[in-house]
């Protein structure tokens, strides 16, 4: 049976750690919001923090809802608005609310300045994002999300929910692909 294992090339976060992050961020969310008398709605973007908001979800105690929503961006990497395809949208009217958006990586930054834009628009009284991870280095849109977990390098990372070609979600860490898995053989 092909095991996924071999095509990593180092881990970057354990399980450990991954719980670690979920601590002090779910803390961090925790105080923000503790008293703010005011509907708190999660967006889980997915599918890539799927995991990543389970774990975070489970530590905050404070009433709230979750949602989901499945986007995707594209356009140039200069354009602030627009270009967002909704796939999957919400259930609920978030106006009022304070909505925090979940994501596993802010990369160009094109994703999320697109989708808090949308959010705000649509009345939140807040919004804010958590991720679990950030690569500034990749930015092309200035954004900066709220919650960081971890600020990495411009790696190719799998796992935790991240994913190459859609596989590699369901490891239990996050870590660097091979970059023999995505480069072709005849370049050698
Ligand atoms: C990833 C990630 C963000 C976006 C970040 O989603 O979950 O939504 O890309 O990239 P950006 O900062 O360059 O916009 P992806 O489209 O890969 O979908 P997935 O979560 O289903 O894997």
């Amino acid at each position: 049976m092909y095991c996924m294992e071999q095509d990593v090339e180092q881990i970057l976060f354990d399980k450990n750690e991954l719980n670690e992050i979920c601590d002090r961020l779910a803390a961090q969310i925790t105080e923000t919001y503790r008293d703010s008398g005011r509907e708190l709605v999660f967006i889980v973007v997915l599918k890539g923090s799927m995991f990543f908001a389970s774990d975070l979800l489970s530590r905050i105690p404070l009433a709230c809802e979750i949602e989901f929503m499945k986007v995707s961006s594209y356009g140039s990497a200069t354009e602030t608005s627009g270009n967002l395809q909704i796939h999957l949208d919400l259930k609920r009217d978030v106006r009022d609310a304070d909505v925090v958006v979940l994501e596993d990586i802010v990369d160009s930054g094109r994703t999320l300045s697109k989708l808090t834009a949308l959010l705000s628009d649509r009345g939140a009284n807040s919004v804010r994002c958590c991720t679990l991870l950030d690569k500034p280095e990749r930015r092309q849109v200035a954004f900066d999300a709220d919650y960081v977990g971890a600020e990495i390098p411009d790696a190719f990372v799998i796992g935790y929910g991240l994913d190459y070609a859609e596989t590699y979600r369901n490891l239990p860490y996050v870590g660097i692909l091979k970059p023999t898995v995505y480069t072709t053989s005849d370049e050698s």
